[in-house]
């Protein structure tokens, strides 16, 4: 398979990391989680007392925390000043704050550049996940993924993720999912938002399996035509 560059976007719950691991390991390509790089920045301004509503200050410090991604499918790691943020970046209190910290432009810019380096650095190709690779981070992807579902599929998905971890019901999922992607959608810089050239799956009444052999397909048909 010739080294494609595969743009997978999509809001919370729709499957988006299971689906993009699965795809890159099937057809051993590299793997980034996007969503977890504006986690571990967030993590940092809210572990080095940052003011997580003030744009300014986040814009301020934005350029301070050292973030290596790792782009193992099976063993997806992320380092915060080397140490291991993989744990603290799924907290509730992060979860919470990274849309306000991810809407800063500055933040944007900073962690576009590394999304682009670590793409041009894939040699064998590259699955990258997250809400504007296909529309700003990568518009030159040889295939572009855009997920959807049903809200109530996203927040049941989500809380059986969470489940264990947090005490957390479907509804007040459903509603801090919804709180959460009208953030994502609504910010000013590089919004959620569905390329032109991407292609629509929905995977309201999919298994995770059917979608990933859905992908996997697009993707085949993409380096084919490469
Ligand atoms: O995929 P996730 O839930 O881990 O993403 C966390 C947040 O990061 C999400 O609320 C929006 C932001 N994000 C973004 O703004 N752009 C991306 N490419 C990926 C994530």
């Amino acid at each position: 398979m010739s080294a494609v560059i595969v743009a997978i976007d999509g809001p919370s719950g729709t499957g988006k990391s299971s689906t993009s691991k699965a795809v890159a390991s099937a057809l051993g390509l590299s793997y980034l989680d996007t969503g977890a790089q504006y986690r571990a920045i967030t993590w940092w301004m809210l572990t080095n007392g940052v003011p997580v509503d003030d744009a300014e200050a986040v814009a301020a410090a934005s350029g301070k925390p050292v973030i290596v991604s790792g782009t193992d499918p099976a063993a997806p790691a992320i380092s915060v000043d080397g140490a291991d943020a993989s744990g603290p970046i799924r907290t509730q209190e992060v979860t919470a704050a990274v849309s306000a910290v991810s809407a800063v432009p500055e933040v944007r810019a900073r962690i576009t550049d590394l999304q682009r380096s670590i793409a041009a650095g894939a040699a064998g190709g590259i699955v990258v996940e997250g809400r504007d690779i296909g529309t700003t981070v990568l518009p030159d992807a040889d295939l572009k993924v855009f997920l959807t579902a049903s809200p109530e599929a996203r927040a049941s998905r989500r809380s059986g993720e969470l489940k264990g971890k947090d005490a957390s019901d479907v509804s007040t999922t459903r509603e801090a999912l919804i709180k959460r992607d009208q953030a994502d959608s609504s910010r000013k810089t590089s919004p959620l938002k569905k390329a032109d050239d991407a292609v629509e799956v929905d995977t309201t009444e999919l298994s995770l399996e059917q979608v990933v052999e859905c992908v996997v397909t697009l993707v085949e048909n993409a380096a084919s035509e490469k």
